[in-house]
């Protein structure tokens, strides 16, 4: 059976985020996130972001986007590490001088946010805004980080997500 426009839409655009994970441009967490705090990393000395349901961060050139994208994702990462069937779990290690690392585990589950490094700059206005539509169809979380804003840019988002967060770095 021939799928229809809108089902054809969604198995490109699924299968253009598997595409994204792959290039590591692209993640699935399962939780949502309500503030990110870095303190010195990459070139942030201190930064707290706060996130709602649809986030555009964006900025500049060098201004830390893909920096947020691998801090969210170091510690995604750590979080598949959880005992089966245990709710939470810990990593901890001292260091012969004694200084000590640790990690909080906690239980995960179902896809509940995408992060998204720089995607779609290339799709045409149309096709972008088909692209914004289907992350919205999701229903999840959803952090786009992308380039400087342009005013049809602008437009396109508040059509799509008139509930959208801007977050802008630098
Ligand atoms: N460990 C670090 N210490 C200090 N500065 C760093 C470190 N890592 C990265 N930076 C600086 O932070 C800048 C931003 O890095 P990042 O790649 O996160 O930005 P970006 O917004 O993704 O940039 P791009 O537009 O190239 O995608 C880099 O130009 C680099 O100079
Ligand atoms: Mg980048």
């Amino acid at each position: 059976m021939a799928l229809s426009t809108g089902e054809l839409i969604c198995v490109d655009f699924n299968r253009y985020l598997k595409e994204l994970e792959k290039q590591g441009r692209c993640m699935f967490l399962p939780f949502e996130i309500q503030e990110l705090t870095l303190r010195n990393i990459g070139r942030f000395n201190e930064k707290n972001i706060d996130f709602d349901t649809f986030n555009i961060v964006f900025g500049n050139i060098g201004s830390g986007r893909t920096t947020l994208l691998k801090s969210i994702g170091c510690i995604s990462d750590s979080q598949k590490l959880l005992k089966s069937g245990q709710r939470d779990g810990e990593i901890g290690l001292t260091m012969t001088d004694g200084r000590r690392l640790h990690l909080d585990i906690c239980e995960a589950g179902e896809v509940k946010c995408i992060v998204l490094d720089d995607v779609g700059e290339r799709l045409d206005q149309e096709r972008y805004g088909e692209f914004l539509r289907y992350l919205r169809a999701l229903d999840v979380q959803v952090i786009l980080l992308r380039g400087n804003m342009n005013d049809e840019l602008d437009g396109l988002i508040n059509r799509t997500f008139p509930d959208c967060t801007f977050i802008q770095l630098n």
